[in-house]
């Protein structure tokens, strides 16, 4: 397989690029941010939305099964004359659509031009004195899902994969912001108490299920990445709370003006 055969995924990223090219009317953008739990308002904060595209009339897009995605694509037109990419709609690797289907938007993504992409989630923290509402850089990650996106010999390299500089520019906005390694997990289960004691050892800091395979597409496909997880929840075991998808949905919810005003700030500024 070839990057431009018409089977690879490289190709359905084209082929969706140029849809959202069309239907949007702008041929490149600058940015893209894929808004997950608690995330989705900054797209409200960037500027101004000039098209706003169902996820499903995007070739290997589907409507998000997860309560908290928006299910769409818009594009956005930012006071600094740049064009931002907002996707409202991941493919969970727990869904079991493939490895594919899920760095599909990040792909489509850097077929659009984009040269950084933010990449947020709403995760479950170690650190005991994040508070749920508490918003972190990610600084790093371990892969726990045994999968990659990467097909055949493809050596990417992954140091750094957190871009330094994007994290200056996000502290050089809240200097109070904290970081921390993320940890993925398949899911869609929560973890086990046991498993975030792992996941401590390990050297993890925040327990979520969806950024590190996307990470890695869009690293394969030159682009920085600045990563920020949504402390939801203290992680299983860390509090004594057990927990529940509400109650991630609600902290997002609690959480969300704040948040999505903070990275409308420091996407001004990438
Ligand atoms: N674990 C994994 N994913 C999550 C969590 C968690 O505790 N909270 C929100 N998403």
């Amino acid at each position: 397989m070839t990057k431009t055969d018409s089977a690879s995924p490289f190709s359905l990223a084209e082929q969706a690029a140029e849809v959202i090219a069309r239907v949007s009317g702008v041929p490149r953008h600058d940015i893209a941010l894929t808004l997950g739990s608690g995330w989705a308002k900054a797209a409200d904060f960037l500027g101004e939305t000039t098209a706003e595209i169902p996820a499903h009339d995007i070739p290997g897009f589907s409507q998000s099964g997860v309560p908290g995605h928006t299910g769409t694509i818009r594009s956005i037109h930012m006071e600094n004359g740049k064009r931002a990419l907002v996707i409202g709609a991941r493919t969970h690797y727990y869904e079991d659509k493939g490895v594919r289907a899920v760095v599909h938007s990040v792909r489509t993504a850097a077929a659009c031009g984009a040269q950084i992409m933010v990449l947020t989630n709403g995760a479950g923290g170690i650190k005991d004195h994040w508070t749920p509402g508490t918003p972190v850089l990610i600084s790093d990650h371990i892969n726990l899902t045994a999968n990659s996106p990467l097909e055949g010999a493809t050596f990417v390299d992954l140091t750094d994969l957190y871009s330094s500089r994007l994290r200056d520019v996000a502290r050089s906005v809240d200097p109070n912001l904290d970081d921390g390694v993320y940890v993925q997990f398949r899911g869609p289960h929560y973890e086990t108490p046991a498993e975030v004691q792992m996941a401590k050892t390990l050297g993890g800091h925040i327990v979520g299920m969806s950024t590190a395979l996307e990470a890695i597409a869009a690293r394969e496909a030159g682009m920085e990445v600045l990563g920020l997880s949504l402390i939801t929840n203290l992680a299983a075991g860390i509090s004594p709370e057990p927990l529940s998808h509400q109650e991630v949905i609600d902290a997002g919810k609690s959480a969300e003006a704040v948040i999505s005003a903070l990275l409308a700030k420091i996407v001004a500024k990438l």
